[in-house]
């Protein structure tokens, strides 16, 4: 019994249970010929290491999914506290200097005849006004309010944005039809869009850039593109350590089984395309 519950070969590429002059238990054949048992050792050997090769691909499987959902787990929080910031703003800082604006105009009427005064608490009116501009835009950057209708919804808000509060156009197209993806790979895209956006209106000189979306087999395709300044490649490891921006968008997508490819070169623009498998073996996050 022990024989045929032992393995035939052992983790060491040794035959297992037969013995040089062990007998044949009841009921199985006589051992094979010289040659014979060599091919049914390397046929057991070659069938264990099959084994193994499969049990390693499904660790690597599950932890590649693993971190896939951490990543994306991650996105969904930072998300989260992005927007319970945005609330903050929006709710209490916005509501306070609304009410400040509205003390400081009624003293202005009060003190009509003191025009020193009133000058001054013209001046205090505009600072406030300010800091509400301030405050929304830095809200809808947080937390954009099309963000819960999509991706596409929020990318024609955000592209809106950059055209009132920077000047900078953004040429927007969808090659196609996108897939429905959980809101946790969304928030995940959305943040990388905007900051490859934000790159090229803060870095590239111009005044413009373009962003193309697409599908093809299971993978989103995202292209962010500028006709600016560009960077030299070569020096990819100390342009990335300038800043967090780049750094966190390819260790998010390469944890997502993705790439960030960038095409540039010094004064011959730059071309940033992410490629994100969107679908996943397991649930993902919602
Ligand atoms: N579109 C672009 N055109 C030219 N240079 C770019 C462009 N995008 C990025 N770079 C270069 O790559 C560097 C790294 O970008 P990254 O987003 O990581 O940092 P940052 O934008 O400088 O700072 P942060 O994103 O942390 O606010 C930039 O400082 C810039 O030199
Ligand atoms: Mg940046």
């Amino acid at each position: 019994m022990r024989l045929h519950s032992m393995p035939p070969v052992s983790q060491d590429g040794q035959l297992g249970p037969f013995e040089h002059g062990t007998s044949i238990p009841p009921g199985l054949t006589a051992p094979a010929s010289a040659p014979k048992k060599k091919q049914n050792i390397q046929d057991a050997s070659k069938e264990q290491l099959m084994t193994e090769v499969e049990a390693l691909e499904q660790r690597l499987t599950a932890q590649s999914d693993e971190l896939r959902q951490t990543t994306l787990q991650l996105a969904s929080a930072e998300q989260r506290e992005r927007d319970r910031l945005a609330r903050i703003l929006h709710d209490d800082l916005q509501q306070l200097l609304l009410a400040a604006k509205w003390n400081l105009r009624s003293v202005k009427k009060q003190l009509r005849t003191n025009r020193p005064l009133c000058e001054e608490l013209s001046h205090a009116i505009q600072m406030v006004d300010r800091s509400i501009e301030i405050s929304r835009s830095l809200s809808r950057d947080l937390s954009p309010p099309a963000l819960d209708s999509g991706l596409l919804p929020a990318i024609e808000q955000l592209v809106e944005h950059f055209q009132d509060a920077y000047g900078f156009s953004v040429r927007f197209s969808v090659d196609g039809t996108l897939p429905e993806i959980s809101n946790a790979l969304r928030d995940l895209l959305f943040q990388s869009i905007r900051e490859l956006l934000f790159n090229a209106a803060k870095h590239s000189g111009q005044n413009h850039a373009e962003l193309r979306l697409r599908e093809r087999q299971g993978v989103i395709e995202i292209v962010v593109s500028d006709e600016g300044v560009g960077f030299d490649l070569r020096e990819l490891g100390h342009t990335i350590a300038k800043g967090s921006g780049l750094l966190g968008i390819s260790t998010r997508i390469r944890r997502m089984s993705g790439q960030l490819n960038i095409e540039t070169a010094p004064g011959a623009g730059a071309t940033f395309r992410l490629l994100v498998p969107w679908g996943s073996p397991t649930k993902e996050t919602s």
